[in-house]
């Protein structure tokens, strides 16, 4: 009996989760029409001023570098350095980074839902002229990440530090802006411990390097793979919208795929464009089983018990018992209870009877139900059940 009245709840929860799931995307798409799962040519300032504003929920940009290289660099043994020395990185002052820089922003910070986010990943040379614009946008900066290289090139010169990090910045839309964070999913990628802001994970190498048909890198910056899952399970939920403007070989759009997000990408290359439309075709999607991810018990809605009883669910004058067996209490019509004349909340009770200085009443107490203990935490979650997403 207990069994199945716990399978009818999970079982509801299930579907309502999935049907509002549903209904949220249907009405998404069918208001805005955004071009999901597609990689727009062009510029991105232009393409992302055509989108729907509001309409997106994470941005990730990986914009140029403006590394400003003078010269070809080489290894000791004369071989030379495929450093990027593209086009589309140069730029003819700091001033005309910067507008660009300001441009790109506006456009993105107008298609953010109010509660979507940014992370914008750069080196020494242009962070800092980014986070700079970011502020005076009205972004507000929740952490800066450090991606330290666990195999970064040596500085073959000699002359400097080896350069073994680059710096991602994690902005929301604005101060006090609701932001998804998966708190508890990042711990758990972390082996149970809270993830911290550094985060030392391998530059693309091997297999993941896509190379062209003379078997050279189809790009000179692709980014790895492992650094957008920890961005996408930690910032985004399934069927989340994420747009990334500098799209380059579709590393945002390979991980968004397989981890059940939608994503659009802006990239002004046709080659490669060519290059991540290939790849992004012979990624599968994990399992929607797998896809749901720990969830923070601090974002579930409060549940008060008085709700409890006002449902019925319990009444006034029913017996609870602690779980340990030790203690008994009364119910009492206002969703408090009375226990060897001790009255107050669930909290409240639990902790006085066992001499605690607090207690989780919801963990502590169980009624019984057909001989059994039930914990009235149970009677917690059909609520969450009927309520969440
Ligand atoms: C640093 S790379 C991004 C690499 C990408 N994250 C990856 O993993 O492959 C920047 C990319 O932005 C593209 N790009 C530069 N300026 C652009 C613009 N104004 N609009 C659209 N794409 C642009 C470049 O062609 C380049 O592929």
């Amino acid at each position: 009996m207990f069994e199945s009245f716990c399978a009818q709840i999970t079982s509801a929860k299930k579907r309502l989760n999935f049907e509002a799931r549903m209904s949220i995307k249907t009405y998404t798409e069918e208001c805005i029409k955004l071009p999901l799962n597609k990689i727009l040519n062009g510029d991105c300032i232009t393409i992302m001023d055509s989108l729907p504003a509001e309409s997106i929920d994470l941005i990730f940009a990986d914009p140029p570098y403006n590394l400003q290289l003078k010269g070809e660099l080489h290894r000791p043994d004369h071989s030379k350095v495929d450093a990027v020395d593209n086009a589309w990185d140069q730029f003819d002052s700091f001033k005309t980074y910067d507008n660009f820089t300001d441009s790109w922003l506006t456009a993105a910070r107008r298609i953010l839902k109010p509660n979507g986010a940014i992370w914008v990943i750069g080196s020494y040379h242009n962070i800092f002229r980014v986070g700079a614009s970011l502020q005076n946008k009205g972004f507000w900066i929740l952490n800066d990440v450090i991606w330290r290289k666990s195999n970064p090139m040596p500085n073959f010169r000699g002359k400097r530090l080896t350069n073994a990090h680059e710096t991602m910045i994690w902005a929301s839309k604005s101060e006090g802006a609701k932001y998804t964070f998966n708190y508890e999913a990042l711990k758990a990628l972390n082996e149970g411990i809270q993830m911290r802001s550094d985060w030392v994970l391998p530059i693309c190498n091997g297999n993941e390097r896509l190379k062209n048909t003379k078997g050279e890198k189809a790009h000179p910056t692709q980014k790895p793979e492992s650094l957008l899952h920890r961005i996408l399970v930690g910032a985004t939920n399934p069927d989340d919208v994420v747009l990334d403007p500098f799209f380059g070989t579709g590393t945002t759009g390979a991980v968004a795929k397989m981890l059940g997000r939608e994503f659009i990408g802006i990239e002004k290359e046709q080659s490669y464009i060519e290059v991540a439309e290939n790849r992004i075709k012979q990624i599968k999607k994990f399992d929607k089983e797998v896809l749901e991810v720990s969830t923070s018990k601090r974002s579930e809605p409060r549940v008060p018990f008085g709700q409890i009883i006002e449902r019925g669910m319990l009444s006034p004058g029913e017996q609870l018992w602690s779980l340990n067996g030790r203690h008994k209490a009364k119910v009492r019509a206002d969703g408090t209870l009375i226990g060897d004349d001790i009255k107050g909340s669930i909290h409240q009770v639990g902790a006085a009877l066992e001499g605690a200085p607090s207690c989780n009443g919801w963990t502590y107490w169980g009624f019984r139900r057909d001989g059994k203990m039930v914990p009235i935490d149970i009677l917690r979650q059909q609520i969450r059940s009927e309520v969440t997403l």
